[in-house]
């Protein structure tokens, strides 16, 4: 991750710009990442483990929590083009990517923020939370982001989040699952476990 964390507002590594081409779900988007930015050059498997399985209604607000250089709130922008997406991330490089990506693959249904998420999304609500969350931002500020994004969702709105079993899937899902009335493990592979935890 170069010199500095993912997570940091302004990466200090020298940026270098990548593209790289995603095809899932019937979707193909051209986007580009860069240094300083979660995974750069790639999508990221835990990423890919989660659009394959999200479950998206056909319009709502959805978020896209910690949208790095955007390819998840772009792929459901794209697959539910009557929704609207907010993307947000602390990082400025990533949303700046994000808002890029947006444009340059013609897609106008989304809203790019950056900032710390339970600050910038102010009174906002949503239908649909998509995330694979920052586990090294550490358990309390991811638990705090988890938490707010649980009391940002409708009556019947639905987290979808990947975590590695290796980075503490069952921990966390056991530690949240108090948040949410509900919460269940759609998929285990490549050794990432996708939630749904349900308002
Ligand atoms: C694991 S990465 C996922 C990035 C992207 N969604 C993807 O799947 O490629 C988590 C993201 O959360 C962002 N993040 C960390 N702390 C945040 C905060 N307080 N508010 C908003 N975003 C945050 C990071 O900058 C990072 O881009």
């Amino acid at each position: 991750m170069d010199t500095d964390h993912y997570f940091t507002a302004q990466p200090q590594a020298k940026s270098q710009p990548e593209q790289f081409t995603v095809s899932v779900r019937e979707v193909e988007l051209t986007l580009t990442s860069d240094r300083g930015v979660f995974s750069h050059g790639r999508l990221d498997d835990g990423t890919l483990r989660l659009l394959k399985k999200m479950e998206l209604p056909d319009s709502g607000d959805f978020l896209d929590l910690g949208c790095g250089y955007g390819v998840i709130g772009l792929v459901a922008a794209i697959l539910r083009p009557e929704a609207r997406v907010t993307m947000v991330d602390i990082n400025e490089r990533a949303t700046r990517l994000a808002a890029d990506n947006a444009q340059a693959n013609g897609i106008s249904n989304v809203e790019v923020l950056t900032g710390d998420a339970p600050h910038v999304l102010g009174d906002r609500q949503f239908d649909v939370i998509l995330c694979n969350p920052p586990i090294r931002v550490g358990k309390p500020k991811l638990y705090e982001l988890i938490g707010d994004a649980a009391d940002r969702l409708r009556p019947g709105g639905v987290l979808w989040m990947v975590i590695h079993t290796r980075q503490g899937a069952k921990t966390h899902l056991r530690d949240m699952a108090p948040m949410f009335s509900e919460c269940e493990t759609v998929s285990r592979k490549w050794g990432y476990r996708v939630f749904k935890c349900e308002k």
